[in-house]
């Protein structure tokens, strides 16, 4: 058991009611806000940005000056695992990542077999600046991508509809996606571990693609890989709490909440709190959901979808987050009254 924290977020994270809902959002630190666009002008690349640590605290503290969320997301992305393996890695300006593919066992040969965590030490040390830098009420969360989420991308070399070619490999070539799942699964635990070292305090895991896998692959590529994730997480630092958002997860929530895969489910905007918590079992947190696109809306859609979560979750542990990442058309003033809604609702 952990002592019992007085932060919000970590309090939910063990179990309990916590009231007003802490809130923090997905994507938080980024191009919906000026000053992370100033401070990305002058990073040059993004991935420079991603290791500046005096840079990447600065923009993972910009929406915590801004707007006092309840956690700080370290600023860092997905991809820097498979670009520390040894895999080239790039950001192309309103395109996104783009990777040298790896398309079989003799490409994954030519990566890292062992994590070389030290070409990740840029991370590891904003980590450690914001744990002096954060309010002593803000919890400071790590994360990493799900190993199907980024073999995705490995293996594509970039953003695909479906994960049409990673699908495919899965079925052509099982031996190359399980090695590489395996790859992912040890290189990810090792870089969770050492975050938790740094100074993070729970570590969210991004299954941003879960929604593309069907059932006979989904515990092979999905499933089993993030439960073996948080296994050896917390074998070697029993203190961490972890975040599993599963986007897409919907009909598999049930196997990852009865397998405690994680002590907290992270919801995506499609799911309904009102129908889904109900049946899961007692004790395991939630995180969510509202559509990031109410949030772009506001008015109407985006008060009744906040106040349909806050009657859905109430007396239940719950942080208050989108059910996906904020997107940079989303207008300022909407976050903040989002916030108020949220803070306001009582006690
Ligand atoms: O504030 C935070 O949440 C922390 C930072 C964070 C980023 N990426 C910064 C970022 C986090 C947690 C991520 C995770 C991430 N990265 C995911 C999983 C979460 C999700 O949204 O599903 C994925 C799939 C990626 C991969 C990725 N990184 C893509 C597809 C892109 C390009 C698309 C886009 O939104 O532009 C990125 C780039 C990226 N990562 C940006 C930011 C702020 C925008 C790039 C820029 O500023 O130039």
């Amino acid at each position: 058991m952990h002592e019992r924290s007085d932060k919000a977020i970590l309090r939910v994270l063990d179990g309990e009611p916590v009231w007003p809902l802490p809130i923090w959002i997905m994507r938080q630190a980024g191009r919906y806000l000026p000053e992370y666009r100033e401070i990305r002008k002058q990073a040059g690349s993004f991935l420079d940005l991603c290791y500046t640590p005096r840079l990447a605290e600065e923009v993972t503290l910009q929406p915590i000056r801004r707007f006092g969320f309840d956690a700080a997301i370290m600023f860092s992305d997905i991809l820097v695992i498979p670009h520390a393996l040894g895999q080239d890695v790039r950001f192309v300006e309103n395109e996104g990542p783009k990777l040298e593919p790896i398309t079989s066992l003799a490409d994954l040969d030519r990566l890292s077999d062992e994590m070389p965590i030290e070409r990740l030490s840029p991370v590891f040390e904003t980590l450690d600046r914001l744990r002096s830098s954060l309010p002593r009420e803000t919890t400071l969360l790590g994360f990493c991508g799900a190993p199907w989420t980024v073999a995705s991308y490995m293996i594509a070399g970039k953003g695909t509809p479906d994960q049409a070619p990673a699908r495919l490999t899965a079925y052509r070539d099982p031996a190359f996606m399980q090695a590489l799942i395996d790859r992912l699964v040890r290189a990810s635990t090792a870089y969770l571990i050492r975050q938790i070292d740094a100074g993070a305090e729970a570590v969210q895991i991004f299954e941003s693609f879960g929604s593309a896998l069907p059932p006979a692959l989904f515990d092979r590529l999905s499933l089993e890989p993030i439960r073996q994730m948080v296994e050896g997480l917390k074998a070697a630092r029993p203190h961490a709490r972890v975040i599993v958002f599963v986007r897409g997860g919907g009909p598999n929530l049930h196997r990852f909440a009865s397998a405690r895969v994680g002590d907290a489910l992270a919801l995506d905007w499609t799911l309904d709190p009102a129908r889904v918590l109900p049946t899961l079992p007692d004790g395991i947190a939630t995180q969510g959901n509202l559509d990031p696109l109410a949030l772009v809306a506001g008015g109407e859609p985006l008060m009744q979808g906040i106040d349909h979560i806050l009657a859905s979750v109430r007396g239940r542990p719950h942080i208050f987050n989108l059910g996906h990442g904020i997107v940079p058309e989303t207008p300022i003033d909407h976050v903040a009254q989002l916030i108020a809604r949220v803070r306001g609702s009582g006690t």
